[in-house]
């Protein structure tokens, strides 16, 4: 027993539209969740408001992405003061499609990790290699790095979930095998022992992304430092509901 709550986060992505958030939130207002699961939704920024009023309150939302500073002129941007205010209470940083289709960099999802932590976010906070460097060998100092710079930003790591997502498993149809993420969620809590401190790294939740679905997500749920999912394009379906119940 582990004392880490099970968390399965649906990140959206630039999908749904009013009709089909409604249609989603009907259906996961009306399923069985597992109560020793903490789910969050995260929507899209202008529909975020919209998915908080659909969903049942057991059922968190996240903001995909946030800005570094409270306010003032960044033309496009939220800041996590925007995000509390729709009653929301996470969001997501540093996902791979930030880092790799809009180029940000390892310092600035720093910064905006200690910036939504500051406004009291909770964060889920994303790293992982890309297929090139995990053919290179060089997955563990890959992830190590971007771990740093998210640690670096972090005071109260209760507030935090790290999300481990190898980039080709990202939307690919390629999950990891569950050996796969379970050695490199054993070796991020290895890090977090030797770099953040031994509660941090037993109780903070590491959960895997990458193409989980309702067929892969029992076996992945049953590794020792899997702690949760964050999903894509099955967080938009029905079967969203069997991956939130992985561990029932
Ligand atoms: P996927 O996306 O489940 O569609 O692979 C996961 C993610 O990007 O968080």
């Amino acid at each position: 027993m582990t004392g880490r709550k099970f968390f399965v986060g649906g990140n959206w992505k630039m999908n749904g539209d009013k009709k089909s958030i409604e249609e989603l939130a009907t259906i996961m207002n009306n399923a069985k969740l597992n109560p020793d699961t903490e789910v969050v939704c995260g929507a899209p920024t202008i529909y975020l408001d919209f998915a908080r009023s659909k969903l049942n309150p057991n059922i968190d939302v996240a903001a995909q992405n946030c800005y570094k500073v409270a306010k003032g002129a960044f033309t496009g941007e939220i800041s996590p003061a925007m995000i509390k205010d729709c009653g929301v209470k996470w969001v997501i940083l540093g996902h791979s499609e930030r880092r790799h289709v809009f180029g940000e960099s390892d310092e600035l999802i720093g910064q905006k990790v200690a910036h939504a932590l500051e406004c009291g976010l909770g964060v889920i906070a994303c790293i992982g290699e890309k297929l090139d460097e995990r053919e290179a060998g060089i997955t563990e100092k890959v992830v190590f790095s971007q771990t740093k710079f998210i640690a670096d930003n972090v005071k109260d790591w209760s507030k935090v979930v790290l999300a481990y997502e190898p980039v080709w498993a990202i939307g690919t149809g390629k999950t990891a095998s569950p050996q796969q993420a379970q050695e490199v969620h054993d070796k991020l809590r290895q890090w977090m022992k030797a770099n953040v401190s031994e509660a941090v790294a037993n109780t903070v939740r590491i959960i895997y992304g990458g193409s989980v679905t309702g067929g892969t997500c029992k076996e992945l749920a049953s590794q020792k430092d899997v702690d949760g999912f964050l999903v894509g394009g099955a967080s938009l379906k029905p079967e969203f509901i069997d991956i939130i119940n992985a561990k029932a």
